[in-house]
């Protein structure tokens, strides 16, 4: 048995696109594309070979377009927002590396994760090879504030990861660790992403934190939305398998909130699956139609919601601009987004 399922958008059509930062910052993206694929660069031929493999399979490059973007609401105009754009996109692409190894994932951006090719251990090291090149790009840009911000999100982002292999194939955890899981790993890069640009133009300390609070609402609303997916979405639309978390033993929100409102025969039926990793056929269908008996992924949707929310509100002290239209669109499409 397979059950369909697909939530509604909140919004639709040119509301919920991306159009609107991809035409703001076309431009600079252009140069932070040919930036990212220079810096790959190495004597050592698996290092481009593996890096571009993920890079030219496309990603959306959501965060260094709002790197630019609120570099442009901060009325910045330089060439440090374009370095620190793709020092956060080599930062997010190691994390990518890595975190297919460690989740075990077979698929990325529609194709063969790089570990499938050429294995965990390149794969790691490659992401290794990134992560530095990011910070390499950092100094370039010589701003102490700047470097700081970001380097602490890498910090951060590794808590999260490994606080969310801590959590793994427990199902007591709940919705707070859930939550401080999320703020690592995913939201706080996109924080630091939107704030390291009203740093360089020397915005006032009130409007660094309204851009920083953009993105790290943003950054849970988006996770959430990502693991509404991993089991409603689509492996087309996805370009990555869907029930890898449930394979995995993930405890991320849709389990949460079905855990929390199961009985004694479904909890058994989370324990065997999450806990001691027994999944067989027909339990991944077994698990989605719990998750929507119970309102899981459409509640996890509404979370989501919220946090959009939040982001849109903490622009506000910015007067309407192009670049503010454009943020806030970006939020519109987080929550409707189906990749
Ligand atoms: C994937 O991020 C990792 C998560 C935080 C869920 P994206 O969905 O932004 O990945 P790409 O870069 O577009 O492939
Ligand atoms: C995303 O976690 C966070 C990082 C990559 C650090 P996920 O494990 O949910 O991301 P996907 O689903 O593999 O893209
Ligand atoms: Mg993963
Ligand atoms: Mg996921």
């Amino acid at each position: 048995m397979s059950v369909a399922y697909s939530f509604t958008p909140a919004v639709t059509g040119s509301e919920a696109s991306l159009a609107g930062i991809v035409t703001l910052v076309q431009a600079d993206m252009g140069r932070v594309n040919a930036l990212i694929l220079s810096r790959t660069g190495s004597e050592v031929t698996m290092i481009p070979e593996v890096a571009q493999h993920l890079i030219s399979s496309g990603g959306k490059r959501l965060r260094p377009m709002l790197t630019l973007a609120t570099g442009a609401l901060a009325g910045y105009e330089g060439e440090g927002t374009v370095k620190l754009a793709a020092s956060v996109e080599f930062m997010h692409t190691a994390t990518l590396l890595h975190d297919d190894v460690v989740d075990d994932s077979e698929m990325r951006r529609g194709k063969l994760a790089a570990r499938m090719l050429w294995g965990n251990e390149a794969s790691v090291l490659v992401g290794d090879f990134l992560l530095g090149q990011a910070f390499r790009m950092m100094i370039e840009v010589g701003n102490m504030r700047a470097l700081d911000i970001l380097s602490t999100a890498a910090v951060v982002i590794a808590e999260g990861e490994v606080a969310q292999l801590a959590a793994a194939k427990n199902i007591a955890t709940d919705e707070d660790a859930y939550l401080a899981v999320i703020r690592g790993k995913t939201a706080e890069l996109f924080a630091a992403a939107c704030e390291v640009g009203p740093v360089l133009a020397g915005r006032s300390a009130a409007e660094q934190a309204a851009c920083r609070a953009y993105g790290m609402n943003l950054g849970i609303a988006f996770q959430l939305v990502d693991d509404a997916l991993d089991y409603g979405g689509s492996q087309a639309d996805l370009g990555k398998n869907v029930g890898d978390d449930f394979r995995e033993g993930k405890i991320t929100l849709p389990i949460v909130l079905a855990v929390r409102n199961s009985d004694e025969a479904e909890r058994g039926f989370w324990r065997r699956c999450l806990e001691q990793g027994e999944i067989g056929e027909g339990d991944l269908d077994h698990a989605l139609a719990l998750l929507l008996r119970h309102g899981a992924i459409a509640a996890t949707v509404e979370r989501a919601r919220a946090y959009g929310a939040a982001a849109k509100q903490a622009l506000a002290v910015f007067p309407a601009s192009p670049a503010r239209d454009a943020l806030l669109d970006v939020v519109d499409f987080c929550i409707a987004r189906v990749r």
